[in-house]
């Protein structure tokens, strides 16, 4: 399925100082310009998913999110380019639709939203709320929230062949894990995969490998794999959703010296801990180095 033409996601190149940063040449990947509202991560995740409903014949996807989730907004306006029809479970049951414009928007997109009590939210992945879901809406094809499945990771997995085969260090922003998972997969054996948890106190690797275990199935794979992974585990600006004057003064510096619009709940954070860790290396030959812009810029 190709809704949406990822050529647009171009790598744009950083002028650094060379004097600062010996033998780097900096990139970024801008996967965030593949669509206004299923931008970055969002359609390598839905990618698939599509698919399989397709395939399945179903009637659309039925997915899950907060309030505020790009998720939600990604599935709406894709199912809605793709001919499908969308359910949102929405964690809040005193929401409506008018609650506020991200769940406006959902809803202009054709989305259907059930709003339901925190409670009821926590349990949405026990397996008896599942059937629950299936049983209520047979003709849509279930999606956790973030898109976190397998086909998730399949789709992510396809932004490796639209990297720099040279590239050295792969930096990427991480919340459930999945598009780093498939950045993993998907990259080149010699490429270090820097990940940015969003979350404070997040096990990176540990949840890393729960996702990827049934992918890799045996432990010597998954350990050659995991040995590419570097963490970056202070990098959060206090725990997800928080940040600081230094972060939003970093990323008005990156947009106005480097062009580069980031968010202040993950890209930002992210580019930040690449910087940080930039200066502090010392390269003696040339190092390509890679930023995935995961979108995020409804997030301001
Ligand atoms: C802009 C942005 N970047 C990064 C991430 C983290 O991606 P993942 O949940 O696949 O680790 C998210 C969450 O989906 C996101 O919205």
């Amino acid at each position: 399925m190709e809704l949406f033409d990822t050529s647009l996601s171009i790598l744009q190149e950083i002028k650094l100082d060379p004097q600062q940063f010996r033998n780097v040449r900096l990139l970024v990947k801008r996967d965030d310009l593949i669509h206004p509202e299923v931008s970055g991560n969002k359609w390598r995740k839905l990618k698939y998913n599509l698919e399989l409903a397709m395939y399945q014949k179903k009637d659309g996807i039925l997915t899950f999110g907060g309030a505020y989730s790009n998720h939600l907004l990604a599935v709406a306006a894709a199912c809605q380019l793709a001919g499908l029809q969308s359910i949102g479970v929405v964690r809040g049951e005193e929401l409506t639709a008018d609650s506020n414009e991200n769940l406006k928007r959902c809803a202009a997109l054709g989305m259907e939203l059930l709003f339901v009590s925190r409670e009821s939210y926590d349990e949405r992945n026990e397996k008896s709320c599942q059937e629950g879901w299936k049983e209520a809406h047979p003709h849509f094809l279930l999606v956790p929230e973030g898109g976190s499945n397998y086909y998730g990771i399949v789709g992510c997995q396809e932004i490796g062949k639209e990297l720099p085969a040279e590239t050295d260090h792969l930096f990427v922003a991480q919340g459930t894990t999945t598009t780093s998972c498939g950045l993993l997969l998907g990259s080149d054996e010699k490429t270090k995969l820097h990940v940015v948890p969003a979350l404070k106190g997040f096990d990176a690797i540990a949840e890393m490998r729960k996702q990827l275990y049934p992918v890799l199935l045996d432990e010597e794979t998954m350990n050659e794999y995991m040995d590419r992974v570097v963490v970056h585990p202070e990098a959060h600006f206090g725990g997800y959703g928080k940040w600081t004057p230094e972060l939003l003064d970093f990323m008005e510096m990156c947009r106005k010296e480097y062009g580069l619009p980031l968010d202040k709940i993950y890209t930002g954070k992210a580019f930040h801990a690449l910087m940080e860790w930039l200066k502090a290396q010392d390269f003696q030959t040339l190092q390509t180095v890679v930023f995935l812009h995961t979108g995020g810029l409804q997030n301001g």
